[in-house]
């Protein structure tokens, strides 16, 4: 049975919002300590409000696309606050639909910036032996479906997905066997990201293709919440896709 000590520290990105507010309750609710990160402090309040224990959640307030270079520095300052970390799920992201046509350097870096450079950075800073716990640490990284399929005006979402899911896979053999790392790519899941206006057409569009009908965040937060306890100790460098039974 799947379950977790107030004594292992967990980084959540992303705990805001859909994937990582799910995530972030599922591991309070199993017994962990979360660190829960994301810009948005009142949407934080409303996530910790649903906790089955309040007090095991720590909201920190940040952008992580600013300096991103100095996300491990960010790691090792909250190991120094809290505690030594058992893991991360880093579930932070932004979409966006833009033909190449008109695709400016700008949007593709602003993509890249919190669905690749950030999930690296932040992944260095939690490989680092002197921010992490000594056994069973582990990383899940959010990528999508889009990161091995392909959609029309999807250049820079989907290039960004498909080099996080590769370089986790690099990093989780540079790491074994100190640190687990796996990323989980999703099909559409019902969140705010999927009710934005230009991301609604498509998902309505192929909604025939999902046998078990469309994702809810649980759905995803489930297979990270297990592939982050000790029950997954003998997983990593795997990509797991979650696609109500048949998209690609
Ligand atoms: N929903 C889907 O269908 C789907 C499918 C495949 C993959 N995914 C991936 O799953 C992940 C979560 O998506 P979601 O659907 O849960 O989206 P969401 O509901 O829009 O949540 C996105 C989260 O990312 C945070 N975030 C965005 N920019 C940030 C920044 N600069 N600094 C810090 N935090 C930032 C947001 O918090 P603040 O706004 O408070 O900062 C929010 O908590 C993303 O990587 C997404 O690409 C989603």
């Amino acid at each position: 049975m799947i379950n977790f000590s107030k004594e292992q520290f967990y980084i959540v990105t992303g705990a805001s919002s859909g994937i990582g507010e799910a995530t972030s309750i599922l591991l309070n609710e199993l017994g962990a300590s979360v660190i829960a990160i994301a810009r948005n402090l009142e949407r934080l309040n409303i996530m910790k409000s649903k906790c089955k224990y309040p007090e095991n959640m720590h909201i920190e307030v940040k952008d992580l696309t600013q300096d991103i270079e100095n996300l491990p520095k960010y790691v090792k300052s909250l190991k120094e606050k809290y505690s030594k970390f058992s893991g991360m799920a880093y579930c932070a992201g932004i979409t966006d639909v833009t033909p190449l046509k008109i695709l400016d350097y700008k949007t593709i870096e602003d993509v890249f910036k919190i669905d690749y450079y950030a999930p690296v950075f932040m992944t260095k800073g939690l490989t680092d032996k002197r921010n992490i716990a000594e056994d069973n640490v582990s990383i899940v990284l959010v990528a999508s479906f889009a990161g091995l399929g392909a959609s029309r005006g999807m250049t820079a979402y989907c290039g960004a997905k498909a080099a996080l899911i590769n370089s986790a896979k690099c990093i989780s053999k540079e790491f074994v066997p100190l640190v687990r790392v796996n990323t989980v790519s999703p099909t559409d899941i019902d969140t705010p990201m999927t009710q934005e206006e230009n991301i609604k057409g498509f998902i309505n569009a192929r909604l025939d293709k999902y046998p078990f009908g469309i994702g809810e965040p649980i759905d995803v937060a489930n297979m990270i919440v297990y592939l982050l306890s000790k029950e997954a100790k003998y997983i990593s460098g795997q990509n797991y896709v979650i696609d109500s039974g048949n998209i690609l």
